[in-house]
């Protein structure tokens, strides 16, 4: 099936209503009857199982073309339970550009839990840091919010030959511009806070895995640590995904007519897109996926106009988060990743001047107009 068919039918697996209810009810209770002693209907306890979370992982799943997938209640939930699955001394080699509280989580939790990290700056830079106690390679492409692409595929060979795990953030693109599984990732990661969800009123949080042994060692670990998906929340996120190519689709189109407008404008120095033929991993990003997405990142001349542009905006709102049908405007040096230590935050190039943009489903001459208005001229 087509993923545009996919995104509005999920995989039709069967649901237990027999009422021909178009869309997938939200079963909203904690727990559910047996018929008999020793038998379950399949479904005991909201915790290990339920029918409208069930028909969110499984349409993620025939998207992401994975065995399985599990819904948490936030991205970060999804990587703290991924995160389960090692131990003491293990160590994960991680791309260094990643989402600031990926990084918080793995620099202020995980390592107090005995993992250890090293953090590269792509592909080619991984077996430097190889060590017989590497479990996993964890990226995030394009990265978040510096827009640079990580090959996936060569991260999956070099994980192959060593019997690592590889991770994908998939947030940015979605299954719908970029499968991971398909290039060779054991795991694909998302915040369905974000493009999945679409409407920027849920979290929620998925983790898709390529076998289904993988995906039962998770489901042991998140039936035990509990964060999963509510069942409304669930609901919110199914029906964010009947519009998913719809979306991203127009919020591609519209990005690439901001990040060319963004290009010709004296007070900004320099445009993060993918999409743009001048970024550095353009052929890259053709290569191992289908669409360049809707976010991108610039810099501008100073402080004052980063500031300016951040209290002047109207249409577009300051505001965190990123992939909802909004557009939002973000100072990652203070919101997303404040916690990033200053001087790798700066090599990494996240100073006073940079600013991130999720581009929603606005008409794009409306958006660079608020932008104009918000520079000052
Ligand atoms: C790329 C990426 N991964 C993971 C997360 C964490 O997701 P959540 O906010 O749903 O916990 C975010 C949040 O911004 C993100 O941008």
């Amino acid at each position: 099936m087509n993923r545009d068919t996919i995104c509005v039918h999920g995989n039709k697996k069967p649901i237990p209503d027999k009422s021909g209810a178009v869309a997938v009810p939200i079963y909203q209770t904690a727990t559910f009857a047996h018929p008999a002693v020793g038998k379950s209907t399949g479904y005991d306890y909201t915790r290990s199982g339920n029918p409208t979370r069930d028909a969110l992982e499984s349409a993620v799943a025939s998207l992401e073309g994975g065995a399985d997938a599990l819904a948490f209640a936030s991205g970060m939930a999804a990587v703290t339970t991924l995160m389960e699955l090692f131990a003491p001394n293990d160590h994960i080699i991680a791309s260094d550009d990643l989402y600031g509280g990926t990084r918080r989580l793995f620099d202020a939790v995980s390592v107090k839990n005995g993992l250890q990290f090293t953090y590269v700056g792509g592909a080619d830079e991984l077996s430097d840091a190889l060590t017989e106690h590497t479990r996993a390679v964890f990226i995030e492409t394009p990265t978040n919010p510096m827009m640079n692409v990580v090959d996936i595929a060569q991260c999956a060979a070099f994980s192959r030959a060593h019997g690592l795990l590889l991770i994908v953030d998939n947030t940015f693109l979605t299954p719908y511009f970029q499968q991971p599984i398909a290039l060779g990732a054991d795991i694909v990661l998302h915040s369905g806070t974000k493009y999945l969800g679409g409407h920027n009123d849920t979290l929620a949080g998925l983790l898709v895995t390529k076998t289904t042994e993988l995906a039962e060692k998770l489901r042991f670990i998140q039936k035990t640590t509990g964060a999963v998906l509510a069942p409304f929340d669930a609901f919110l996120v199914l029906r964010g995904i009947k519009t998913l190519a719809l979306r991203v689709t127009r919020q591609q189109e519209t990005a690439v007519k901001v990040a060319e407008w963004l290009q010709s404008q004296r007070k900004v120095a320099r445009v993060y897109y993918p999409g743009l033929p001048e970024h550095p991993q353009y052929e890259l990003s053709r290569r191992q996926a289908s669409g360049f997405g809707g976010m991108l990142s610039f810099t501008v001349d100073s402080r004052e106009t980063a500031e300016r542009v951040l209290e002047a905006v109207q249409l577009i709102q300051y505001a965190e988060s990123l992939g909802g049908v909004e557009s939002l405007i973000t100072y990652p040096m203070l919101q997303t990743h404040a916690d990033v230590p200053e001087a790798e935050r700066l090599r990494l190039g996240i100073d006073d001047k940079l600013l991130r943009l999720s581009v929603g489903i606005e008409d794009a001459d409306d958006l660079i107009a608020d932008l104009a208005q918000a520079f000052g001229g």
